[in-house]
């Protein structure tokens, strides 16, 4: 068990630079497996999400590794369809190698990617879009066993904009010949990357960022590009990190500038936080926030499939709000069991009741260092935010949760001035 050791109160000054999108990164890296070839994939997040992407890359027969920034990957001599490794129990994301696995191997096999700390997080979707493009499922135990031997396009409609069940059936409706379209699709920023990235590649996919994507699939895929050449492409920096990284100013007195950011996706964070009080100038690829303590409550803030507001940012809105003059209102309407950091909020004198999905954050003047434990992603980073803002010393336990999405995150706090160390 790793801990961080933080001792609260310090005044937050300099620059910070974001890494790339943890949620591109890893549908991206999947995706590589649908044709054998040569792919750098650049700007890529030093995580552990990342580093087990690559293990199953080379699990799956692949050579894959990372240096500098950027994945090496080459998937030509994929040899198996087996994904249901005690990795895939370890990354639920893996879940995503499904679709271009289907789509190289025409058959696939996974571990049934079991519920995590937020929530069940089941796949129904994911496996009713592909019974749509004629896949045949059979679930056996943990194991799922899929064979794609007579697919079919089709329009699919999905009850709800999931974003991994969007990033599988795109990947695996480019095998599928024909045009397939996507209903109520996820319109999350790292989906139009994804996009991107696969026409790079010489796929046919269009209408990312809007409800309805259009894939012209083809049985022999990507087409009329050269294979000796690999693909590089550079992925978009994480807005997710860039939304903690303000909640950490909206959380401390700060002058903090985030560096390498895409604001296109941060805007309505941006507004939530100059209501709030906070002094925000964004200018090219970068935002200077200024704070000078306690910020405003906020009234009810919803999270909701994009362009709402994150339910990756819910946690670290909240740790910033305990503070703030007022009673805030967070409504967790994406993910059934996303409030674990409450409790230990409230060990260090925030005083958040919860209604159902309903958080109720009445501000308080101060906070005070605990022994806490971090019990999820977000959850921990916001955990680390109210550390800062406390007074005193705070001993935050199972921090790998955090190296899981956020590239040398106490150096990056370290740089702008916490006191934070490893234990
Ligand atoms: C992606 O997860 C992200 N992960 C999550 O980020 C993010 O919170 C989530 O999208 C929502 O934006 C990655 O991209 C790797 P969903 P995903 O399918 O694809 C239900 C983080 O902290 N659902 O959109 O799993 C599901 O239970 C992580 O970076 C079904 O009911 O999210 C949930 O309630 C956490 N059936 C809701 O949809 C399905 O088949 C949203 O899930 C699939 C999902």
């Amino acid at each position: 068990m790793r801990t961080y050791i933080i001792n609260g109160g310090n005044k937050l000054e300099g620059i910070v630079k974001i890494s790339g999108s943890k949620n591109s990164a890893l549908p991206i890296l999947a995706s590589t497996i649908l044709c054998g070839r040569e792919y750098i994939i650049k700007n890529v997040p030093d995580i552990d999400d990342v580093k087990m992407m690559l293990e199953i890359l080379i699990l799956l027969g692949c050579s894959a590794y990372y240096e500098g920034g950027s994945c090496y990957i080459n998937t030509k001599n994929l040899n198996t369809c087996d994904i249901s490794d005690k990795l895939s129990k370890k990354l639920r994301s893996s879940i995503i190698f499904l679709g271009p696995m289907l789509g190289r191997n025409k058959v696939a096999k996974i571990t049934y990617p079991g519920g995590c700390d937020i929530g069940s997080r089941p796949i129904d979707l994911h496996l009713y879009g592909l019974k749509e493009l004629g896949v045949d499922v059979t679930e056996e135990g943990e194991f799922i066993l899929c064979s794609s031997h007579n697919t079919k396009s089709n329009d699919i409609s999905l009850r709800y904009p999931s974003v991994g069940a969007t990033e599988n059936l795109m990947l695996f409706a480019l095998s599928v010949e024909g045009r397939t379209r996507i209903y109520n699709s996820a319109k999350e920023p790292e989906i139009l990357d994804l996009q991107r990235f696969l026409v790079k590649c010489g796929y046919c996919v269009e209408g990312a960022g809007t409800d309805t994507i259009t894939v012209f699939g083809s049985k022999n895929m990507a087409k009329n590009i050269s294979y000796d050449e690999p693909v590089e492409y550079s992925i978009i920096s994480d807005r997710i990190e860039a939304g903690t990284f303000m909640a950490l100013a909206a959380s401390t007195k700060s002058k903090i500038c985030i560096k390498n950011v895409d604001k296109r996706y941060l805007s309505g964070i941006i507004k939530l936080y100059r209501e709030a009080g906070c002094l925000i100038d964004d200018v090219e690829d970068y935002i200077y926030m200024i704070n000078n303590d306690r910020i405003r409550a906020m009234d009810k803030i919803s999270s909701r499939p994009y362009p709402g507001f994150p339910t990756d940012m819910q946690a670290q809105l909240m740790a910033s709000l305990c503070r703030a003059e007022g009673t805030s209102y967070i409504e967790e309407n994406v993910f059934e069991n996303r409030f674990k950091h409450v409790s230990e909020l409230n060990k260090m004198g925030a005083n958040i009741v919860i209604k159902d999905n309903l958080a109720i954050i009445n501000g308080v003047s101060k906070l005070h260092g605990e022994n806490i434990d971090v019990r999820d992603l977000r959850g921990g980073a916001a955990l680390v935010l109210a550390a800062l803002s406390a007074e005193g010393r705070t001993v935050a336990n199972n921090i790998e949760h955090i190296d899981r999405g956020y590239e040398k995150f106490a150096n990056k706090l370290w740089n702008l001035g916490a006191d934070i160390a490893e234990k």
